[in-house]
Formats: structure tokens, C-alpha cells, sequence
């Protein structure tokens, strides 16, 4: 039943990836505080909305099953959505690979594909189906948790950097295929690293957190994009600091 369009989907207007844990499922969450209607997909549902007498925000929260690697689930996906309003698009969810940093020859070919199809070829190809409804509510909106590696790859996660920077690029393609006034595509790159579970799996056990933030300070700045004041922020990738400031990011545009 969870595949239908329930009276929560129906008044989505925002919908998010990675919705289940980690930054994801902070922004679901401050956004439903801020009285956004959301409808956050990924492969297990967020606690809050297992028991929805827990959480507050759940009268304007919805959830939906997907798996990203799976093409022919997202193309379903995006269809059944053929309803709904959506005017904004948050990429949020990300297969982080393997838990060790590994060389690009010792990557197995699960991997390769798993997070390739994952990270990017899954949100390519929803944000390819969806592109004529967010224009159709123009303005339509898409934030990507984008990432360092997407533009600094570095060693030990190649399949990871590739899948960034694959999506990364994409979405700067459709950002010049529309003017500002229908698209509005926002790049963000935390410049410190956020405590997720995604993040913990990856390091050892005893690993000091201390200086890595909360998600929900990521969570305020996706926020602050969609608020009414937000429209007044120019569309681009943004390095995305500690105290909250956002920096843009001058990214090639000429050779
Ligand atoms: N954490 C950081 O320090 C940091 C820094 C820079 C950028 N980022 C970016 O921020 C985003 C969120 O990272 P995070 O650390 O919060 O990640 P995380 O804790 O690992 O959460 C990843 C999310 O992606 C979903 N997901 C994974 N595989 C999926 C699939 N096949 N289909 C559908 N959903 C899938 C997971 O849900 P299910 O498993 O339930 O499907 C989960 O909700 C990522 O794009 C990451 O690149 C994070």
C-alpha cells in the first residue's frame, strides 16, 4: 500500500531523498517544522513516521519506498508523483561505498555500480522525470548535497567521487539549460564534516566526533533557501561553513 499516493502525498510540495537518517532526515524534519509539506523517499522509513503520534511535524510529512539503484523503480516512482505539485527537489540520499578508503583498482565492480547508480544515475533520472512539474511551478527548486569531492576528488574513494561529481555536473548541465526565473539549482558543499550514520559506519570504532557538526545546521541553511527570503539567493554551488555563511563557488563557466 505504501507504493499509493496517500492523502499526505497528495499536498507534498517538497520532496527529499535520503529521507530515512543523516542530513536527510534533518532537513525532513525542519522543514515539516516550518510548515513545508514534505514527501521524503529512501529504502527504510524515518522513525518519526513509523509512529506518528510520536512526532509533531507529521501532519506534514510523507513518506514513500525507494531504492535509487533501480531504475525501473525510480521511473515508477516518478510517475506515480504525475499528481502532486511538487515545486522543489532536495538530493540528499548517497551510497558511501565501501566503510575503508580504498584504491580505485581495488574497487569491486558491485561497488562501482551500487554507488554510481545509486548517487548519481537514480537522481539523474528523477530529476530529469520531474524537471517539466518543477518548471510548471515555477520557480521550481533543486538543492543537492553536493560534496568537496565532487570538484577536489581525493584518494581511497573513487566510485563515491565519480557518482559526486557525476550528478554535480549534471545538474550545472540542466542549470544552463533554463533561466533563473524557471529553474533555481543550488549546490551545497559542506566544508566540515556532519555526524550521520553513513559518516559513523565509515570510521573506526572509539573515533572522536567532537569536531564534526550537527546535521541540523545544514538542515536550517536548505531551510532558509526555501523560505520567502531565500528567493533573493542567486542559484549556484555554495561552500556551506560552520557558522552557518554561505560562500559561493566560482565554478569554471568559460575555457
Ligand atoms: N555527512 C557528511 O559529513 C557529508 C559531507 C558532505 C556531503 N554530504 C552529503 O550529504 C548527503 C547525506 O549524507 P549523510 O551523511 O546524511 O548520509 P547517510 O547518513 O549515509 O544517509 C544516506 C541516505 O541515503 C539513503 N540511500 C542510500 N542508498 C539508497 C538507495 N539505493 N535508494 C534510496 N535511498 C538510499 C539512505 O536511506 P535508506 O538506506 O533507507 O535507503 C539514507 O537515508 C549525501 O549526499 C552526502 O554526499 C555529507
Amino acid at each position: 500500500m505504501e507504493n499509493q499516493l496517500s492523502a499526505g502525498d497528495m499536498t507534498a510540495r517538497v520532496l527529499l531523498t535520503g529521507a530515512s537518517q543523516g542530513i536527510g532526515r534533518a532537513i525532513l524534519l525542519a522543514l515539516a517544522r516550518s510548515r513545508h509539506f514534505v514527501l521524503g523517499v529512501s529504502r527504510t522509513k524515518p522513525e518519526e513516521l513509523a509512529d506518528p503520534a510520536r512526532s509533531l511535524e507529521s501532519d506534514h510529512l510523507a513518506w514513500r519506498p525507494l531504492d535509487l539503484s533501480n531504475a525501473a523503480d525510480v521511473a515508477q516512482c516518478a510517475s506515480s508523483l504525475e499528481p502532486l505539485a511538487i515545486r522543489a527537489l532536495i538530493l540528499c540520499a548517497a551510497d558511501y561505498g565501501a566503510s575503508e578508503r580504498h584504491p580505485a583498482s581495488a574497487t569491486s565492480t558491485q561497488e562501482w555500480q551500487q554507488v554510481i547508480a545509486t548517487n548519481c544515475v537514480g537522481h539523474c533520472l528523477l530529476v530529469s522525470r520531474l524537471l517539466p512539474k518543477l518548471i510548471t511551478n515555477s520557480p521550481g527548486i533543486i538543492i543537492n548535497l553536493s560534496s568537496d569531492v565532487a570538484l577536489l576528488p581525493g584518494p581511497g574513494r573513487a566510485a563515491y567521487a565519480a557518482s559526486k561529481a557525476g550528478l554535480h555536473a549534471m545538474l550545472r548541465a540542466i542549470a544552463a539549460e533554463h533561466s533563473v526565473e524557471c529553474l533555481r539549482v543550488y549546490q551545497l558543499i559542506p566544508t566540515f564534516q556532519l555526524i550521520t550514520k553513513g559518516i559513523r559506519r565509515r570510521r573506526p570504532i572509539g573515533f572522536d566526533f567532537s569536531s564534526y557538526a550537527d546535521p541540523a545546521l545544514i538542515a536550517q541553511t536548505v531551510d532558509q533557501i526555501l523560505s520567502p527570503s531565500g528567493s533573493s539567493m542567486a542559484p549556484g554551488t555554495y561552500l556551506v561553513r560552520r557558522d552557518g555563511t554561505m560562500d559561493r563557488y566560482p565554478e569554471i563557466t568559460h575555457l
